[in-house]
């Protein structure tokens, strides 16, 4: 479900990378989901939703500085669309949102894969023509 390919790349190594880790714990989810028959490894998920929203979280913020350090004129909006997703994560994570049944612990996880990729598609590559356009050049920004 969470499988990062070249066409997610902002060309910025320190995010690309952020980007499949984050796909990598997203992918950790799934499976763990897919194989939880009998709602044995609820706490397991749990847990991995929490490491989920703390990388996020996290990640969220080292975007934010890159935007803010090149002056990116929506990094306002940009940070909504962040905030929005992080209370998303976080209402699941203290147990607002997740019940113990499979087809809800679905739908959870399709949402968070599609979020992700639709942000990444269609928010993020706002920020990476920007930059590319401001530096003509591929960059390689190191926090
Ligand atoms: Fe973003």
């Amino acid at each position: 479900m969470f499988e990062w390919n070249e066409s997610f790349s902002v060309d910025i190594p320190l995010i690309d990378q952020q980007h499949k880790k984050l796909f990598d714990i997203g992918e950790r989810v799934y499976r763990l989901i897919e194989e939880d028959y009998n709602n044995k490894n609820f706490h397991e998920i749990m847990n991995l939703i929490d490491e989920l929203y703390k990388y996020t979280k996290y990640h969220f913020e080292e975007e934010e500085k890159i935007m803010k350090f090149y002056n990116f004129p929506e990094l306002n909006i940009h940070r909504h669309e962040h905030n929005k997703f992080i209370e998303y994560l976080d209402d699941i994570r203290i147990g607002e949102i997740a019940k113990e049944e499979d087809s809800a612990l679905n739908d959870l996880i399709s949402f968070i894969a599609s979020w992700i990729v639709r942000h990444i598609g269609s928010v993020d590559v706002k920020y990476k023509e920007y930059i590319m356009k401001k530096n003509n050049r591929f960059f390689d920004f190191k926090s």
